[in-house]
């Protein structure tokens, strides 16, 4: 069996990294890198500290307008499934690569497995929610990570071939997490105690695209009261500069961080604050209270057990949340997206 599998975007490497082994073990795998994220440090960082094999092909895509953006990628992955002509194509989440991915396949009737199907946001505004909502229903096998993800899709009529495996990010930080422990040294770099800081990141278009938006956000942070290291997205970078906003001075920025860096600045911080959805997840499976900055998510397993409090960039409700933290880790903490054999459980499918 060859499988083409298609990624862009950093949450979708750390995604590849277990089931691309996984997948070798048993079939041919040809890995499309879109070129959606492309800094060394969005990455080629991934590639190497997550032992992700090289791609067979980096499409080097990386224009920012989401039609210039997704039509690219499609033009030339379709001319790349022809030539490979793969059994299946493998694309993964919500992003513009995801979407391009799909769709090119689906027009060529090559089948398509979807991991991380059935999420809703049930906010049209966010590209990500028209990714996932056309890529649902455009693939032959959907991999959903939890039951309220299998009831999104029912509802609109997708029930054949979806099968709930979990998160494969848990698989990710089950395998990383020591190694993470050992490799990185960002707390002596940067100083840090742990437990003494917050750790933010801040990059979805819906909050950080709008002036007014992203200015009440940074008087939010104003008003915490612990210091906040934030690894800058360049989307988030570029804004700021834009729009000539200052952020304030308990915010320390930060390039973006490689991935054992991240889990080991997340997994000793006080708290995360984020509008990330991977990283909601990486919170909770390391034991970290978080504060997601958005008025809707997808996880919402996690709010429903405590361990996530949705503040949308308002002032008052940071400052209660925040406040709020420390005693969140005293809730009971339930496996909510599998036991971290997501890889595993998808290559049983695939494969059997
Ligand atoms: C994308 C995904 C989002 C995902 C996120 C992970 C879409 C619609 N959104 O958002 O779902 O959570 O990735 O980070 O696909 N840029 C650089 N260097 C890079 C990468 C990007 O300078 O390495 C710039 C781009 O040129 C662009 C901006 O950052 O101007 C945003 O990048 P883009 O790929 O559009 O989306 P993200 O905001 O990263």
């Amino acid at each position: 069996m060859k499988i083409c599998s298609v990624v862009g975007a950093r949450p979708q490497f750390i995604k590849a990294a277990p089931l691309s082994t996984a997948i070798r073990n048993q079939a041919t795998e040809i890995l499309v890198h879109t070129g959606q994220h492309f800094d060394q440090n969005m990455s080629d960082v991934f590639f190497s500290e997550l032992e992700i094999p090289k791609p067979e092909y980096n499409l080097n895509i990386s224009v920012s307008s989401h039609a210039e953006q997704t039509g690219q990628m499609m033009v030339e992955l379709e001319k790349l499934y022809l030539k490979e002509k793969p059994d299946l194509v493998l694309v993964y989440g919500d992003t513009n690569s995801t979407l391009a991915g799909a769709l090119a396949a689906s027009k060529i009737h090559i089948p398509i497995a979807h991991v991380e199907a059935g999420l809703r946001s049930f906010n049209r505004n966010m590209p990500e929610e028209i990714n996932r909502v056309l890529t649902d229903h455009v693939s032959r096998w959907l991999f959903v990570p939890s039951d309220e993800a299998r009831k999104n899709l029912s509802a609109e009529g997708i029930t054949n071939n979806v099968f709930e495996v979990g998160d494969l990010m848990y698989d990710a930080v089950l395998k990383f997490s020591k190694k993470a422990s050992t490799h990185s040294n960002i707390l002596e770099r940067l100083e840090l105690q742990a437990g003494s800081f917050l750790l933010l990141t801040l990059h979805r278009a819906e909050n950080v695209d709008s002036r007014e938006h992203l200015e009440n956000i940074i008087s939010a942070l104003a008003s915490v009261e612990s210091k906040i290291l934030l690894p800058l997205h360049p989307r988030t970078a570029k804004r700021l500069q834009a729009f000539k906003l200052e952020l304030p001075n308990n915010v320390q920025t930060l390039e973006p961080l490689g991935y054992l860096d991240n889990l080991q600045l997340l997994e000793n911080s006080r708290g995360l604050l984020t509008d990330s959805g991977g990283m909601q997840k990486e919170a909770y499976y390391l034991n970290v209270p978080c504060i997601t900055l958005r008025s809707e998510t997808e996880w919402v397993e996690t709010v429903e057990v405590g361990w996530n409090q949705l503040v949308h960039g308002d002032f008052k409700s940071l400052k209660t949340a925040e406040s709020g933290l420390d005693a969140v880790r005293k809730k009971e903490h339930p496996a909510l997206y599998g036991n971290g054999s997501t890889a595993e459980l998808i290559c049983n499918r695939l494969f059997s």
